[in-house]
């Protein structure tokens, strides 16, 4: 059955531009919740806890990788594109996962690992038995020897020498931009063209809303070159899109490119590549305003990405599921983030920090909330990790990136709620430490505190989807006379909304200039609280250290028209 033909409650809208006011939750089925008790979560668990999904306010799911794979990147070692790993459950389950989403008028995106394949899925198998030069062989790109493609970097740097690896059964090097588990397909060859391609409808069939494709910038490989965003490459993508949206217009392709701005936003091609692409540069800075105590990062790198084509749209995250990444920041800047959020060096991964969002602002509630705060208002739309809604710690003595990917802390019971199984059988032991333990921090104890995280989220994503200006406004940073208040007015016809945040540790003080806003009367969103007219001087606003304000700009109290 298609996903036309399946007779499903479906309560998503029927807008094509849904995108544009998406609140992304992105998550793990294996650490969300195990409804079998096997000490892995499972699409059946996460079926369970739609209603806690939907709760918060979220009308987007991203998935990380569900696919068999060997695991030995958490999934991003694909071994079969259309199946489920067995741990997490079958098709059957990740249908009824989705219809059910739909049902609560939740979207549904997968990821999609296009760049490469686990070295045990059977097209490599195939080809490194397969002759030389055959169409076997040919899914993949190898070489006589490792010098070739010498300009093209290495991304997992604490791992991987070389890009190269040597098959003693090909008897040749093949190419790996990740792991060296982990060989690149060869998109020069068009039938691994075609088997995406199908890929792609066979998850479409299911229903799924979009792909957050994986690590696009190293499609394409030619000689002379760094082997990262080649022609090539778009017109790969530019194809993909065309391919797919005449059958599926509502269908979203989000674009993992970690390039600085110019770079990424050509992933939105003419507005006919991807409709998404993950906002790298803007990530770090919003970490370094906070640390600088100024507003001129975030000002600086928005500025040079504002203009994208009108159906494109930016998603913008805190924290995900690897490496707080600092490959888009310049070396001074790298070092000044390590020295503030990563003084132990264990918790240096890579080019970046292996910490969750709570850790890294020292459980801080003032600052946990700017950061949010900003992530809500800035344009594009906001991708939040799982657990960061409660405050999450995570465990740095863990390898590579597990430490962030800890069990779903449900209530204070054992496993934290999230298995029944016996600790020892958890996919990762839950976080424990006392400052962060499941004792303390946990879902059941947060929803019966109106003064929890968890429900400061909540009532925040409320208001969040009262303003279209959010996710479909446009975008204009204010003059002031204070470099610690970021400023800035976000703009959808009649729905005008002021933000305005105090970056500083300390009080502030600020005048901003708002000269075509005269006689407007600022509502504050939260306690819809009248603040005075908008006046001939610039305006005068005070905060305590990290406060923030979203205002409504009205005719004296009523909507502007
Ligand atoms: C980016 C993913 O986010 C990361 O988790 C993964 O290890 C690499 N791509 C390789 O697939």
């Amino acid at each position: 059955m298609n996903r036309h033909e399946r007779p499903v409650r479906n309560r998503l809208n029927g807008d094509v531009l849904w995108y544009k006011d998406a609140v992304i939750y992105q998550l793990h089925v294996k650490s969300f919740f195990d409804a079998d008790g096997d000490g892995v979560g499972d699409f059946k668990g996460l079926t369970q806890k739609l209603d806690y999904i939907a709760s918060l306010g979220v009308n987007t799911i991203w998935l990380l990788p569900f696919y068999p794979s060997p695991r030995r990147d958490d999934g991003y070692d694909i071994s079969d594109y259309r199946g489920i790993s067995s741990q997490y459950g079958d098709i059957d389950d990740f249908q009824a996962f989705v219809d059910a989403a739909h049902g609560l008028g939740i979207r549904v995106v997968v990821e999609l690992v296009v760049n490469h394949t686990s070295d045990e899925h059977p097209w490599f198998q195939r080809a490194r038995r397969a002759p030389a030069g055959s169409p076997e062989r040919d899914y993949y790109v190898w070489s006589d020897t490792d010098d070739k493609f010498a300009e093209t970097r290495i991304i997992f740097v604490d791992t991987e020498k070389s890009n190269w690896s040597w098959d003693p059964v090909a008897k040749a090097y093949y190419w790996h931009r990740f792991y060296s588990h982990q060989p690149d397909l060869n998109y020069r060859n068009p039938e691994v063209v075609e088997e995406l391609l199908d890929t792609m409808r066979f998850w479409l069939d299911k229903g799924v809303d979009g792909f957050r494709l994986d690590a696009i910038p190293h499609l394409v490989e030619r000689e002379h070159t760094d082997n990262e965003n080649l022609p090539e490459t778009h017109a790969l993508l530019k194809h993909i899109r065309k391919k797919l949206e005449r059958k599926h217009p509502d269908v979203i392709l989000l674009a993992e490119a970690n390039l600085w701005q110019q770079e990424a936003r050509e992933y939105f091609g003419e507005g006919d590549e991807c409709h998404m692409a993950f906002h790298f540069p803007l990530m770090p800075r919003m970490f370094m305003a906070i640390a600088k105590e100024s507003a001129k990062p975030i000002k600086t790198i928005l500025r040079q990405t504002l203009s994208i084509p009108d159906e494109c749209q930016w998603a913008i995250f805190l924290r995900n599921h690897d490496e707080l990444t600092l490959e888009m920041v310049t070396e001074a800047e790298r070092n000044f983030l390590w020295e503030t959020y990563a003084a132990d060096k264990r918790a240096r991964l890579n080019l970046g920090i292996r910490r969750r969002l709570s850790p890294l602002m020292g459980q801080d509630r003032r600052r946990i909330e700017l950061l949010h705060m900003l992530l809500l208002s800035l344009p594009g739309s906001p991708v939040l990790y799982y657990g960061d809604e409660i405050g999450m710690g995570d465990n740095i003595d863990l390898g590579d990136r597990d430490g962030v990917r800890t069990p779903m802390q449900w209530s204070d019971r054992e496993n934290a709620g999230f298995s029944q199984a016996a600790p020892p059988k958890l996919a990762l032991p839950v976080i424990t430490d006392p400052q962060f333990s499941y004792a303390a921090i946990n879902v059941a104890e947060q929803d019966d505190d109106p003064h929890s995280l968890l429900n400061w989220i909540r009532q925040t994503l409320r208001l969040r989807a009262e303003h279209a200006a959010f996710g479909r406004g446009s975008m204009r940073f204010l003059k002031t006379d204070n470099d610690s208040v970021l400023a800035y007015l976000r703009e959808c016809r009649d729905d005008i909304i002021l933000c305005a945040a105090n970056l500083s540790k300390t009080s502030q003080a600020v005048r901003i200039d708002l000269p075509d806003m005269q006689g407007l009367v600022p509502v504050e969103l939260t306690g819809e609280t009248m603040f005075p007219a908008i006046g001939r001087q610039r305006y005068s606003l005070t905060f305590q250290p990290y406060a923030y304000f979203w205002f409504k700009l009205t005719n004296n109290g009523a909507a502007t028209s």
